[in-house]
């Protein structure tokens, strides 16, 4: 019988702080569960469709972004050994007081890639998760850089609801059967070297200079390889394909977003922790003013919904683009 999610975090963390993951993966998994049983009906309820409040993004929710925020919430206020909540859809962390052993800050993007829910195309629940050193308060042990997460992990609700996560010992796959999480893929390695880039090509206008060079790297087979282009709009099914398959995916900076729009603590940091794990890599893309290309899990926030630009995919695609970068500075 394959391993359960549970079974799993535990073997590979000593008793005590395997117990306490265990415990926070069990009940993000529990939410996740609730979350998917909520899609797989929504065209047959009310589920779909705006809640009628923009966010701290300038975003209009959806009543599936409150619904995903509320269960990510709910089940981490039960838990004793988490401390507080920030959340794309929340302006604030979300402080659960009255928990003296709160060590966990959990840092979440509910529900990625929201534009997607009402044309029935894949949709995830993202989550990094800091430590609360001692006396550290919340907000603080939220602005960690990615690089000291304890764990990351997403929900990717497709064909099939998959979850994968890391602790810092391999990026592993589960598979949502009967309401249980089994094992369906360990110690993932992302192809050194892939067949698809992805990038929203309706902003390829504003892109930086070096952002347009590396694309045409891409495209005129100089990289030792042609490429298929694919972008499905939700960061988590990009990323989930070039987990498997190899390449890259970018969001630049634009004229819109020239910091990127991609946020770094629920977004970019969980998923380069993935990436590096899996034997990927992620950097910023510079800015539009073609900045420097730095580490993404290296980045110290400034602010819980601050953005960045973003290249994560295999080594060969994200360290030319380094290159290509290095050589328009
Ligand atoms: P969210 O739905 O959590 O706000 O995230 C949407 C993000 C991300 O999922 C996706 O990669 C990106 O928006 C797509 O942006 P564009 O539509 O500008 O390409
Ligand atoms: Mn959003
Ligand atoms: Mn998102
Ligand atoms: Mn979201």
């Amino acid at each position: 019988m394959a391993k359960t999610l549970v079974e799993h975090v535990r073997a590979g963390l000593d008793a005590e702080r395997g117990a306490a993951l265990a415990e926070l993966f069990a009940a993000l998994a529990d939410a996740a569960k609730q979350i998917e049983a909520r899609i797989r009906t929504a065209p047959l309820s009310d589920a779909l469709g705006a809640f009628g409040h923009t966010n701290v993004q300038g975003e209009q929710q959806q009543k599936l972004d409150v619904f995903a925020n509320d269960a990510v919430i709910g089940a981490m206020r039960a838990l004793p050994s988490v401390g507080a909540v920030v959340s794309e859809e929340d302006d604030e962390p979300v402080v659960f007081e009255g928990k003296p052993d709160a060590r966990f800050v959990v840092i979440t993007d509910p529900l990625d890639g929201s534009s997607n829910l009402d044309v029935d195309v894949n949709v995830g629940t993202i989550v990094s998760v800091q430590a609360i050193v001692a006396g550290e308060d919340a907000r603080a042990a939220a602005l960690k850089p990615g690089t000291q997460q304890v764990a990351a992990l997403y929900v990717n609700y497709g064909p099939a609801t998959m979850l994968v996560y890391t602790v810092g010992k391999g990026t592993h796959a589960f598979t949502l059967r009967d309401g249980e999480f089994l094992l369906s893929g360990e110690h993932l390695a992302m192809p050194e070297q892939g067949p698809y880039y992805s990038v929203n090509e309706a902003n390829a206008a504003d892109f930086p200079q070096a952002v347009r060079s590396y694309l045409t790297k891409l495209r005129d087979g100089s990289m030792g390889a042609k490429y298929g282009s694919r972008y499905v709009g939700s960061f988590i099914a990009d990323f989930h394909r070039t987990l498997l398959k190899g390449g890259v995916f970018l969001y630049p900076g634009t004229a819109k977003a020239p910091g990127g729009k991609l946020r770094l603590l629920y977004e970019a940091n969980p998923l380069a922790m993935l990436a590096e794990q899996a034997g990927g890599k992620a950097t910023t893309a510079g800015d539009a003013n073609g900045g420097e290309v730095r580490r993404i899990l290296e980045v110290v926030p400034t602010a819980p919904h601050v953005r960045t630009t973003l290249v994560i995919g295999s080594t060969a695609e994200v360290s030319a683009f380094g290159d290509v970068a290095a050589a328009a500075a």
